[in-house]
């Protein structure tokens, strides 16, 4: 692993760029609000956000001095593109009050089988990008591929949607998706295209991005089995907004089912008629 010596002063400067001065704004009060919210234990949660967008060219061939490592597999499709990342290990109220000290820069290389790496050091060493960037990579090159406008990518640990997941009879996404819609008319409103349902596997693995990468392609969210969730979106308050939705709708279930019934559900008319309402954001 290469050190990031010589790179502080590129640092500090794409740090203070007003455009990703923005989406540090936005990291601030999302990473707060996941903490806040209990969906962020420990180090739980990371996030991405393209800002190739904030880079002239002569920028993005600055990054090719910062240190190199290898990506296994490629992302073609990412080629030249730059992302800021949570760091692996970050807690997320510790993000909420120190963004910059707590995200690096991730730059693919022109064949997207690299990336050069840039950011400050945490505890005499640098930030290093999160244990889910292969998840990251591949949903933000789905993106891309999909012609999509949506630049964030972020994973929580929602505590309502994980608990569904441990009900058995909940592990499709017909299943699952029934229950959320029936719970609030908002979830059919803003999450149309439901969620996507990735089976149990092992956090940081390439498995675990393939499977979000299937199962993410007509959605705007997966629930990851007894684990979490990640949601995509314009913005890191959009892709929030879509994780809020669906814990209040796993929510009022469990109230149900605290208080000793099975909920209704919105039946299957009120369900049209929402469908039909267009008052919602046109899904996925
Ligand atoms: P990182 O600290 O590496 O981002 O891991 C947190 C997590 O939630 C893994 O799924
Ligand atoms: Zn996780």
């Amino acid at each position: 692993m290469e050190k990031m010596e010589g790179q502080p002063g590129f640092a500090v400067e794409i740090f203070k760029k007003p455009l990703v001065e923005a989406v540090l704004k936005q990291v601030a009060l999302v990473s707060g609000f996941l903490w806040e919210r209990g969906w962020a234990e420990r180090n739980a949660g990371n996030l991405s956000v393209n800002v190739t967008g904030c880079f002239d060219a002569k920028e993005l061939a600055l990054f090719s001095a910062c240190p190199r490592f290898d990506l296994s597999p490629g992302y073609p499709g990412l080629s030249q593109s730059v992302f800021l990342v949570s760091g692996t290990g970050t807690r997320m109220r510790d993000m909420a009050a120190d963004p910059a000290g707590h995200l690096c820069f991730v730059c693919i290389s022109s064949q997207g089988t690299s990336f050069h790496l840039t950011g400050f050091e945490k505890d005499g060493e640098p930030v290093m990008p999160t244990s889910e960037l292969l998840t990251h990579l591949a949903v933000q090159e789905l993106l891309i591929r999909q012609g999509s406008t949506e630049k964030a990518v972020l994973h929580a640990h929602v505590t309502e949607l994980i608990a569904l997941t441990q009900l058995a009879r909940f592990n499709s996404e017909a299943a699952i998706n029934n229950l959320l819609w029936g719970m609030h008319p908002e979830t059919l409103l803003f999450v149309p295209g439901g969620v996507g349902f990735v089976p149990y596997s092992l956090a940081g693995t390439g498995q675990i991005a393939r499977l979000t990468l299937q199962s993410i392609e007509n959605h705007k969210a997966v629930l990851w089995e007894k684990h979490g969730c990640l949601a995509v979106g314009n913005t890191l308050h959009e892709a929030f907004d879509i994780l809020d939705i669906l814990a209040k709708s796993a929510r009022i279930y469990f109230l149900c089912r605290s208080a000793g019934t099975e909920p209704e559900g919105l039946t299957a008319a009120q369900l049209e008629e929402i469908r039909n309402s267009q008052l919602g954001e046109p899904g996925k």
